[in-house]
């Protein structure tokens, strides 16, 4: 049974693969293996967004939560090219992001996204450039709102250093709409510590790429973000 991510006492590790070649085909499945051992020796909750081509043989091999990177707002029915929330749950994915900023929609979009992953019983996760549009994509009751500034993604300055104040306003503002919602904050994260600050300033877990998926032993990195997750305690 694949652990479940609902609890929201445990703070998650979710690494998006985006379409680094450092985690496209059978590296995918190495890289969510390691992650699936650090996790379970370590005891914290990891996940990981791999590409759609990679979606089934990564959750074939792996028994954590597998994340597609987007679908579409799209029912069945004559959309080619599409992402349907259903195949991507065929494919045995347990949940999906929704609105990356390198995926972005329009909120009329991002709302009909969520309603057609959870009617195909698929967590989201939508993510929120700015602490405005966090609190309002929360309305729509997805599972977890990430806060992840664009400004930051793939720069190496952790958004719980670089803007901390963001993280603390995306809380506040989400907090006073929708009392349930999981919210993870990312973008720059790639040090234990920058893990830590972002728990501290009210996450409940990170989303993460680029530090963990381009470094030389990414075990490694994870081990040093679980290391922090039990620290916070
Ligand atoms: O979805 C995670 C992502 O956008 C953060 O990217 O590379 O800054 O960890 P990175």
């Amino acid at each position: 049974m694949r652990s479940d991510l609902t609890e929201f006492s445990d703070p998650i590790l979710l690494i998006n693969f985006k379409t680094y070649l450092e985690s496209t085909g059978k590296r995918a499945i190495e890289l969510s293996k390691k992650a699936e051992v650090v996790g379970r020796d370590q005891g914290v909750k990891v996940a990981v967004a791999p590409q759609f081509c990679d979606l089934e043989q990564v959750s074939t091999s792996v028994d954590i939560p597998v994340y597609a990177q987007h679908v579409d707002a799209v029912a069945p029915g004559a959309y080619t090219g599409h992402v349907l929330a259903e195949s991507v749950k065929a494919a045995g994915a347990d949940g999906t992001l929704i609105n990356h900023s390198e995926r972005q929609l329009l909120l009329r979009d991002i709302d009909k996204s969520v309603e057609r992953a959870r009617s195909a019983e698929l967590m989201t996760v939508v993510c929120a450039g700015t602490s405005k549009l966090a609190a309002a994509v929360s309305l729509s009751e997805p599972d977890m709102v990430a806060i992840e500034p664009p400004e930051l993604i793939g720069s190496g300055h952790a958004v719980s250093k670089a803007n901390p104040e963001i993280v603390k306003d995306s809380v506040r503002r989400i907090r006073a709409v929708n009392p349930k919602v999981r919210i993870l904050c990312g973008a720059g994260i790639s040090t234990g510590d920058d893990v830590y600050a972002a728990l501290k300033l009210g996450s409940q877990g990170v989303l993460v790429a680029s530090g963990v998926v381009k470094a030389a032993k990414p075990e490694e990195i994870i081990a040093d973000f679980c290391k922090a997750v039990r620290r916070f305690g």
